[in-house]
């Protein structure tokens, strides 16, 4: 296939979500390592007031630990193991704080930080503090599937570039952006709902398209060729060999 514009940025999701635990440094560290320019990760706030990198708002499922996230301190967050899980070899692994993988990453390193739920207002105030004091706001892009967040979001910070994210498949993905009464910066659709004329019209109104969860090479082509700014992948290393072996 011969693509005419520039190829899509290479996000990884949850880091390299696909061979590495989620939402780990090690996750993050290989996702840069197979060719991310970008990450996608999920964060939740702890009980006081940390905000912990973690998609389930609950630690059971990636973690030795259980329990809601938000009724724990990070003192005793920080004591988890969130590598076993996945494979031995990852054990000792911890959750990280947002703060750590921004730490880790170089300054121009994109990530998509997706805010899973409000905490009534608690996660954005946390969030927004610190992108301002870490001076990283030019790095992030904020997403979440709840709209009104995002509004708010942009509201409280006319700096911070914000996406919508949505697995509906909608009339018009671009229109749906246009009425909001904020600056949107990007769409994150699920990546079954979108067709290279709806990539078109998102670019014709100034948005970039990053669309999730992409896997497999025949959706990495249909998108690459509909002109995506950016593909959300568990596997970064195989989007850049699919990358590299086009024109
Ligand atoms: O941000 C894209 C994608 O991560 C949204 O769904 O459940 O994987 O967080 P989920
Ligand atoms: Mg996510």
């Amino acid at each position: 296939m011969t693509v005419n514009q520039r190829k899509p940025m290479i996000i990884g999701h949850r880091g390299a979500a696909g061979e590495a635990p989620e939402n780990t440094l090690a996750s993050f560290a290989l996702a840069a390592e197979q060719g991310a320019e970008g990450i996608e990760l999920d964060i939740h706030i702890s009980k006081d007031g940390e905000i912990v990198v973690c998609h389930d708002p609950t630690l059971d499922r990636t973690t030795n630990g259980s329990g809601l996230i938000c009724e724990h301190n990070w003192q005793d967050i920080r004591q988890l193991d969130a590598g076993a899980w996945f494979a031995d070899n990852y054990r000792g692994e911890r959750v990280p704080l947002l703060r750590e993988v921004f730490e880790m990453l170089p300054k121009g390193f994109l990530v998509n930080v997706e805010v899973k739920y409000s905490y009534e207002g608690r996660q954005e105030q946390a969030l927004l503090a610190y992108l301002r004091e870490s001076g990283r706001m030019e790095d992030v892009v904020i997403s979440s599937f709840d709209h009104q967040c995002i509004r708010r979001l942009k509201l409280a910070e006319p700096d911070v570039k914000v996406g919508l994210l949505y697995a509906a498949n909608l009339f018009d993905h671009a229109a749906y952006a246009r009425q909001a009464d904020i600056d949107i910066f990007s769409l994150h659709p699920y990546y079954q709902t979108i067709a290279a004329s709806d990539v078109k019209g998102a670019a014709t109104a100034g948005l970039a398209t990053y669309p999730y969860t992409v896997n497999q090479e025949e959706d990495f082509a249909r998108l690459t060729e509909a002109g995506v700014s950016g593909i959300i992948t568990d596997y970064p290393g195989r989007l850049r060999d699919f990358l590299e072996g086009i024109q």
